[in-house]
């Protein structure tokens, strides 16, 4: 196993009631109301004793709200370590504490296991953003330019893919392309983390253009994005870090690369949730403002009690926020709800993926 962040309840032997409720008041307190310590400590309870009946492991994303994220998932991270880790487990059943998206990579990744998700409706605007009739027009648009995909789609968008990436290495991925002597990648859907990547690795972005597009690629590496963006990020402004910056001098300013260009040259760093969570550990700072979903502030003051996380929390993502306690301790006790993916699908969806796991 790799040194992944084991949850702090869940490394432990099976807990009693007694010993959960005392650690989760050891991690949460101050963070979370002592009533909804109480209450969820005996959620965990039961989750941790089922999760142990039924040989399941609990993979948690970083956006969990504390609560959860503290007591019964076995491995948290970033969609990349949660993609990783997935592969490596015993477990007959997976059930993913994250959105569809992850839940399906977790799928094609063990085609012959159980994989549960708490909630159904668990989408994301960016994977809503991109069908597959998009690449099949930006594939004849751009004639052999490799195609790119974010984690941050479904099974058949990534079937239809040459290389997956996430947040933690889409410049990786891309780099890795121009290395074996592309000069123009396709990367999709998020028009964001497309032009922060080309950003970081110093060439230019290019709108999509599916008419008379060929004419317009440079003769030089670029990278030609798509329009769909997180909702969530594309929410904060240039201006709500200037406010905060006047207000604290010296704080440092961290942006998840869904965050706009403009957002992201302002901060003082930006990375996956994983890369967030290290920056906030190894870097000393007066305050940091996270520039991402608001819970993992929360789980970060959690860990950290030493640093000062300023947040800007009006903006909570709507998907991630649909899986409870409640919801997860259902998701074992009824084995709902499973994900399912065609044969096919998994087949060609798997390719894109190893291979980003091959270069990162
Ligand atoms: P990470 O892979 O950085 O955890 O990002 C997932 C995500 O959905 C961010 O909004
Ligand atoms: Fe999707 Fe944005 Fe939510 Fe992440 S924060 S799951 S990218 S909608």
């Amino acid at each position: 196993m790799h040194n992944y962040m084991p949850n702090s309840l869940a490394g432990q032997e099976l807990l009693s009631l007694n010993e959960t409720r005392q650690l989760m008041r050891e991690k949460l307190t101050g963070i979370v109301p002592d009533v909804e310590i109480e209450i969820k400590a005996e959620l965990a309870y039961k989750i941790n004793q089922l999760k142990a009946q039924k040989n399941a492991v609990i993979l948690g994303h970083n956006y969990m709200e504390p609560a959860l994220y503290h007591s019964v998932p076995d491995f948290v991270g970033d969609s990349l370590e949660l993609s990783r880790i997935s592969t490596e487990t015993d477990a007959d059943i997976i059930l993913f504490c994250g959105v569809q998206f992850m839940a399906e990579t977790a799928k094609i990744l063990n085609p012959d296991k159980q994989v549960l998700i708490p909630a159904e409706k668990a989408g994301c605007s960016l994977a809503e953003g991109i069908s597959v009739e998009n690449i099949k027009a930006l594939r004849a648009a751009y004639p052999g330019a490799p195609v790119v995909t974010y984690i941050n789609t479904y099974a058949d968008v990534k079937a239809e893919s040459d290389y997956c990436c996430t947040s933690g290495n889409a410049p990786a991925v891309v780099q890795h392309l121009f290395d074996l002597g592309h000069e123009h990648i396709i990367f999709l859907p998020d028009e964001y983390l497309a032009k922060n990547t080309a950003a970081d690795l110093g060439v230019e972005y290019l709108e999509p253009i599916l008419e008379g597009a060929a004419h317009t690629l440079p003769n030089e590496k670029c990278i030609i994005g798509w329009n769909a963006r997180c909702e969530v990020h594309e929410l904060f402004k240039v201006e709500d870090i200037h406010d905060v910056r006047k207000q604290f001098p010296e704080v440092s300013v961290i942006a998840h690369p869904e965050c706009s260009p403009e957002v992201v040259n302002e901060s003082d760093f930006s990375g996956s949730t994983k890369q967030l969570i290290d920056y906030v550990q190894n870097v000393n700072a007066k305050q940091y403002l996270l520039l991402t979903e608001c819970s993992m502030g929360d789980n970060i003051a959690a860990e950290n009690p030493d640093k000062d996380m300023l947040r800007l929390c009006s903006f909570r993502c709507p998907y991630m926020n649909l899986i409870t306690m409640e919801d997860t301790l259902a998701a074992l006790e009824n084995i709902q709800y499973e994900v399912h993916l065609d044969a096919d699908i998994i087949r060609r969806a798997r390719t894109p993926i190893d291979r980003m796991l091959a270069i990162s």
